[in-house]
């Protein structure tokens, strides 16, 4: 049985992608499944937290037990995690979060005409460095996805963000990243201490993060 070192916590896990519509018909996105983020939430629940997860649209079955609130966009996702903050200790945000969105959303579906076609697009908001800035005694986990100079672009998020860990993988990487049920990952914290993680199931994964969560926490209290 799993201890519910958790017990009495209140976690906000973000999981999946966003989808910012171009059209009734079209959007843009990003790859994820939600496997990770999904797989956190459950795990955070067995170990006795109280959890919520804001998810993006994905084909899976919540975990059992989880406040579920789901959202299509970055601006919804936003609204939903700031909605809920005030009552949440540790926020570990999973979610693949499209960094622009088209700058309008045609009424109707655009017709092929053109030869090219230009669409313009804004920034989202991000949701984790805002969280970041108000942040208070909260615990922190950011995710980083890469493609290339993986503990560099993780460590800058790291400091960026006002973060206390996070998951690193390089998704260029066989059993990593999207869509698969492993991932290879490395554990920066605000220490500068790295932890290299072998190829595992995400449901371990979540494991080893939520126990690193836990000493987080310990020692934040005790400080
Ligand atoms: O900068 P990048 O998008 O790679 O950072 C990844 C981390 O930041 C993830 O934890 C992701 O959920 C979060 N994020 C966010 N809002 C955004 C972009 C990313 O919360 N607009």
């Amino acid at each position: 049985l799993t201890p519910k070192r958790l017990a009495g916590e209140r976690i906000l896990v973000t999981a999946g992608p966003t989808l910012e519509e171009i059209d009734p018909v079209r959007y843009i996105s990003n790859h994820s499944s939600g496997k990770m983020g999904y797989a956190i939430a459950r795990q955070a629940r067995l170990r006795g937290a109280a959890v919520t997860l804001v998810t993006g649209p994905t084909c899976l079955a919540p975990p059992v037990g989880v406040e579920v609130i789901r959202v299509q966009s970055a601006q919804e996702m936003r609204d939903a995690v700031q909605g809920c903050l005030s009552r949440i200790d540790i926020v570990i945000k999973a979610a693949a979060v499209a960094d622009y969105r088209p700058r309008t959303r045609a009424g109707e579906k655009m017709k092929k005409s053109q030869e090219s076609l230009c669409i313009e697009l804004e920034k989202n908001p991000d949701i984790l460095a805002e969280l970041g800035a108000g942040k208070g005694e909260r615990i922190l986990v950011g995710f980083a996805a890469e493609t290339q100079d993986l503990l560099r672009h993780a460590g800058a998020k790291l400091k960026a963000k006002n973060l206390d860990l996070v998951v690193a993988n390089d998704v260029s990487q066989e059993g990593a990243g999207f869509n698969v049920d492993t991932n290879i990952a490395k554990l920066l914290f605000s220490d500068g201490r790295v932890e290299e993680l072998p190829m595992m199931e995400k449901e371990d994964l979540a494991g080893v993060i939520l126990e690193n969560v836990e000493t987080l926490l310990g020692e934040k209290r005790a400080a």
